[in-house]
């Protein structure tokens, strides 16, 4: 059994006083049993966001990190500094990554490599664009991501990822994927995974869904069979909301 992981991504909003309250105000919740939680906030918080659930079983990741251990890169933060500051996680390769700041898929994989090097779980970001879907490309694309950004990670360092599917029409837009299409894509995926590795490993590993997951959608899109959880942007940045979706997934 696969236990449901949800986790906030924060992006770049909030201020120092807006992410230590909402931090707080999640760690203090009463969480529910059998689902992992975590908080993704911007860099210069995490110390902070790290202090405030400490003791707590949220945990907290970054958004993005370098490949390499350290050296000349300005801008950059290296995984081990992540791990350093207490983080647990590392969001790789989200489309805003891809499409903004023109991460490859072979960027994201030295990523993926590095952060599972000092410990780190990443969380891989797939998922086609609107355009992609239409021409009925999803599958191919999604599985084109996986071949260039997680392929080439051994079956021990696989076994530890989590892999988020969010397709990119629905991030920010409010039009999520229904129930069907995440679920068919979320199936494929494990596909693409026995195939690649086999299915023991094919069926450990979580496949979150992200893209407008609100409490309201949130209990039928997380009852599909293959979603695992949920990469959450807007509605994490308030406790109510957030909390209500991390209800959800062991309803
Ligand atoms: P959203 O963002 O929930 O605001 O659509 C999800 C994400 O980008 O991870």
């Amino acid at each position: 059994m696969r236990t449901p992981f949800i986790a906030g991504n924060w992006k770049m909003h909030l201020d120092r006083a807006g992410a230590i309250a909402l931090a707080s105000g999640i760690a203090k919740a009463e969480l529910p049993a059998g689902v992992d939680v975590a908080v993704c906030p911007p860099s210069p918080y995490l110390s902070d966001v790290v202090q405030a659930t400490a003791g707590s079983k949220v945990g907290v990741g970054g958004q993005n990190c370098h490949f390499e251990a350290q050296g000349a890169f300005t801008g950059e933060v290296a995984p081990a500094m992540l791990v350093d500051v207490g983080c647990r996680y590392v969001i790789l390769g989200h489309s805003e990554r891809r499409q903004l700041f023109g991460e490859t898929d072979a960027g994201v994989l030295a990523k993926a490599k590095a952060a599972l090097g000092v410990g780190l779980i990443p969380i891989i970001c797939v998922g086609e664009t609107l355009e992609e879907r239409e021409a009925g490309r999803t599958f191919e694309v999604v599985r084109g991501q996986c071949d260039g950004s997680i392929g080439g990670l051994t079956e021990a360092e696989a076994a530890k990822i989590v892999i988020a599917y969010e397709p990119v029409w629905a991030i920010g837009t409010g039009k999520v994927a229904t129930p069907a299409q995440a679920e068919e894509v979320h199936s494929d995926l494990r596909t693409w995974l026995t195939s690649r590795y086999n299915a023991s490993l094919a069926s450990a590993i979580r496949i979150q869904y992200g893209g407008s997951v609100k409490p309201d959608n949130a209990v039928e899109l997380l009852g599909q069979p293959n979603i695992d959880g949920a990469l959450v942007g807007g509605a994490a940045l308030k406790v109510d909301s957030f909390l209500a979706i991390v209800r959800a997934a062991v309803v």
